[in-house]
């Protein structure tokens, strides 16, 4: 994508993914607009980066989705670029009795949360010239983290959609991209300190280069083997993958 002259709305930019990237767009001279529940974390990021400007949203509730919308297209009618980043990721028990409020939550925020948020702009994102939807999957699209399957079952999921809205919207203005991530050192699942993730700072650079391409998906070096799943011969490439997580974070 069109890496200068943006005006971008970032879910989950008060931190992690999400700041980065606003934070890298916006040294770039793009208006960016970042949203999430904590105000103070949106109010850290805007002090830091003057000219950058922060709304809340809670992207599991309709009416919060529908207020943001139109208080974006209100204020910022040039809008041509969302990013659909903010996501929530817990370890659950697919093994056995699933916590209800946990499946929901995690749908309602990684799977309902994006389509329903680029629904309310998809109109206004076709007026544009130049428009993207994005959005930020994981590399446990493609390769499910079995302590995390509810989790990665979100993330297949918006893999998916994302062909369809890609195909659907062809032709038009809008293109649709994927960020797929490895594992990065940010507060989900409180990898901040994990040695084997990748740096925040060295993801974003890598992300940035990638999103200034025309590729559609966004898969830097670390996440090109997750991507490259085996295909109808993926059960011995998850199983393995699944044996290190769990030596990693424990399980059944
Ligand atoms: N870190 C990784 O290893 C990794 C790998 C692959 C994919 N990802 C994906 O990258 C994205 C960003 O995650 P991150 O790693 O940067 O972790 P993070 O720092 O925890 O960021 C998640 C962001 O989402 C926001 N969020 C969560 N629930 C929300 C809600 N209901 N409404 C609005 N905003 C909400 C959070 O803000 P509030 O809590 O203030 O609302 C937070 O800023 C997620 O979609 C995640 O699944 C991360």
């Amino acid at each position: 994508m069109k890496l200068t002259g943006n005006t971008i709305f970032i879910t989950g930019g008060g931190s992690g993914i999400g700041r980065g990237l606003a934070e890298a767009l916006h040294k770039l001279g793009n208006k960016v607009i970042i949203a999430g529940r904590r105000r103070s974390h949106l109010n850290a990021v805007i002090a830091a980066n003057p000219g950058m400007e922060a709304i809340e949203l809670d992207i599991a509730d309709p009416a919060s989705i529908d207020r943001v919308a139109t208080k974006l297209i209100a204020d910022h009618p040039e809008l041509n670029v969302l990013i659909n980043n903010a996501g929530i990721m817990q370890a659950d028990t697919v093994a056995g009795k699933i916590d209800d409020a946990l499946l929901t939550s995690t749908i309602t925020t990684n799977l309902i949360g994006p389509i329903r948020m680029t629904s309310a702009l998809i109109e206004h994102l076709k007026s544009k010239n130049n428009a993207v939807v994005a959005y930020t999957s994981s590399v446990l699209a493609f390769v499910p983290m079995a302590v995390t399957g509810i989790y990665s079952a979100t993330k297949a999921a918006i893999h998916s959609y994302v062909l369809s809205q890609r195909f659907m919207l062809r032709n038009t203005s809008v293109r649709v991209l994927e960020i797929a991530p490895p594992w990065v050192r940010t507060e989900l699942m409180n990898s901040q300190e994990a040695e084997q993730a990748m740096p925040l700072d060295q993801f974003i650079a890598e992300t940035m280069k990638i999103l200034g391409t025309d590729a559609d998906e966004i898969v830097v070096n670390a996440a090109e083997q997750f991507r490259g799943n085996a295909g109808p011969n993926e059960h011995g490439l998850v199983n393995g993958f699944n044996e290190q997580a769990l030596a990693l974070f424990g399980g059944a």
